[in-house]
């Protein structure tokens, strides 16, 4: 008898001790973990124009603009009005590079490659938010040896 109520008072103290440290996770905050999340209000896109330094070699570099509204569908690429070679000189745009015209096979296209057609696949806008957690990722941005160059690409 004596060493169940032990037991019980010991339970008791667990749970309560449970209890006591809330569930919390940066990314979740205190939403415990049966429960959905309400999503964050979209903020504002940054839109600085400052060009962000990239992290690694073959990173995308992110967009210093906003890009909400710019249609981008099989009739027109709002993207490739400013970004496209030949455009950009008028446009200021940096202009896609070179590899953006190389198709699967290695063959230089006159036009933008279908795997470069979505640009949003792999460029994406920022929004000013603090990260949600911690991150000391070193990247290897330092390598300054040239992308290898395809042959010929259209002229900007
Ligand atoms: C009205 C012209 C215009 C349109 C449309 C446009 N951009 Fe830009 N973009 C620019 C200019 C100009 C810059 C140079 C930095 C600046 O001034 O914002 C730039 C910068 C960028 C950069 C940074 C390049 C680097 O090396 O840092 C990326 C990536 C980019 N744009 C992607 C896109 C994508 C993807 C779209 C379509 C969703 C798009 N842009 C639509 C004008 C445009
Ligand atoms: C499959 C991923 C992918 C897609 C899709 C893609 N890009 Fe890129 N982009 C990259 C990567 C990776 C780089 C950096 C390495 C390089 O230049 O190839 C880059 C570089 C760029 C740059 C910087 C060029 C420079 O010289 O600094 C611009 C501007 C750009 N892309 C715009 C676009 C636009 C506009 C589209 C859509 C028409 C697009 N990209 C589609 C991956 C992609």
């Amino acid at each position: 008898m004596k060493r169940r109520a032990v037991f019980i008072a010991l339970l008791a103290a667990v749970l309560a001790a449970a209890q006591a440290e809330p569930f919390f996770d940066a990314a979740r905050g205190r939403t415990p973990i049966d429960k959905e999340t309400a999503p964050p209000r979209l903020l504002n896109q940054i839109n600085d124009d400052q060009r962000l330094p990239r992290n690694y070699r073959y990173q995308p570099p992110v967009i210093p603009h906003r890009i909400d509204g710019y249609q981008v569908d099989r009739n027109f690429n709002k993207c490739l009005d400013c970004h496209a070679r030949e455009k950009s000189d008028f446009s200021q745009a940096v202009p896609v590079s070179e590899t953006h015209y190389v198709d699967r096979d290695g063959k230089v296209l006159t036009h933008i490659s279908r795997r470069r057609y979505f640009c949003k696949q792999c460029h994406v806008a920022q929004e000013p938010v603090a990260p949600l957690v911690g991150n000391a990722f070193k990247g290897d941005a330092g390598d300054a040896t040239p992308l290898p160059a395809p042959a010929s690409a259209p002229a900007r």
